[in-house]
């Protein structure tokens, strides 16, 4: 079953799973690895040798997310996901990290996979997430079949309109999270002498059908600077922060931050 979805990277024929790997008939095969992930990314894609998140980004994530400080993020896209509903839809995370958002879409019916080029990722996301399917991979030419999702999500990542709409079903919805004006804006500001607020404005896409667009602001209390610093760490300001500022943050006691998402939600029709 899950083997019909996945193409080949290198020639786009449709690859067929047998004895742990999966191969197209122009004889190309790529090995399940033992944690359940199959990596179709081949050399030639990666720019780099450890492309995506590094260890610590991700290991920062999957601390921070687990103690639930954007869980009301996961159920506001559940309710969309209700309300929007699509039947019998397979669904595709592209950029899924380590996959805590793409285990929240499974249920006992459906198919669910996670695409991500960070390699460390998607083994831990295939370690503790096995209903899941996962694979190593680009957004720009992504492992998949045409029109096969009735569901993308693209949650803080790279946004590819053209390989997003071609992997979609007609009807098929594509479900961006982006920062919204004062995502972490307080975090910023203590690294940035004048923290610049999300330009919310632009919208990545330009032939989907926008059917929806929400705002989802609350505050986040850390009273625990290891929470903090693993927020810092999995953003892109983590670089501008100096030994002092970390210092300063380990030592808060408490410290309140607002995160401020933009949902946005297109169709394809
Ligand atoms: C900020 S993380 C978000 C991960 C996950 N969606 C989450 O919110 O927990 C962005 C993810 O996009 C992935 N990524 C970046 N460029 C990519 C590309 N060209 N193809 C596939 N994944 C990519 C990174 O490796 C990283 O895991
Ligand atoms: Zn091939």
């Amino acid at each position: 079953m899950i083997s019909k979805s996945y193409q080949c990277p290198l020639c786009q024929q449709v690859l067929v799973f047998n004895e742990q790997s999966y191969r197209c008939t122009n004889n190309h095969s790529f090995d399940q690895a033992k944690e359940g992930y199959v990596n179709l990314l081949p050399v030639q894609h990666k720019h780099s040798k450890d492309p995506g998140d590094n260890k610590a980004m991700v290991n920062a994530r999957r601390a921070f997310l687990d103690l639930g400080f954007y869980q009301p993020l996961v159920k506001a896209i559940t309710e969309l996901q209700i309300k929007f509903s699509v039947e019998n839809a397979v669904i595709l995370d592209a950029g899924c990290g380590e996959g805590y958002y793409t285990h929240q879409h499974k249920n006992d019916l459906n198919q669910v996979y996670g695409v991500d080029i960070a390699k460390n990722a998607v083994k831990i996301a295939a370690k503790r997430y096995k209903a899941c399917s996962f694979s190593v991979g680009t957004l720009s030419n992504l492992p998949f079949d045409n029109e096969i999702f009735g569901w993308v999500f693209s949650i803080y990542a790279p946004i590819l309109e053209e390989e997003f709409t071609r992997v979609l079903k007609t009807q098929g919805y594509l479900l961006t999270v982006t920062p919204a004006e004062n995502h972490l804006i307080e975090l910023k500001s203590l690294i940035y002498r004048q923290a610049n607020k999300h330009d919310v404005n632009k919208s990545p896409i330009s032939n989907l059908t926008m059917v929806h667009e929400q705002q989802l602001n609350y505050q986040m209390n850390f009273n625990n600077s290891d929470d903090l610093i693993n927020l810092l760490s999995m953003t892109p300001f983590a670089f501008k922060t100096s030994p002092e500022l970390l210092e300063e943050l380990a030592n808060k006691e408490s410290f309140t931050c607002q995160a401020d998402f933009l949902i946005r939600l297109y169709q394809k029709i």
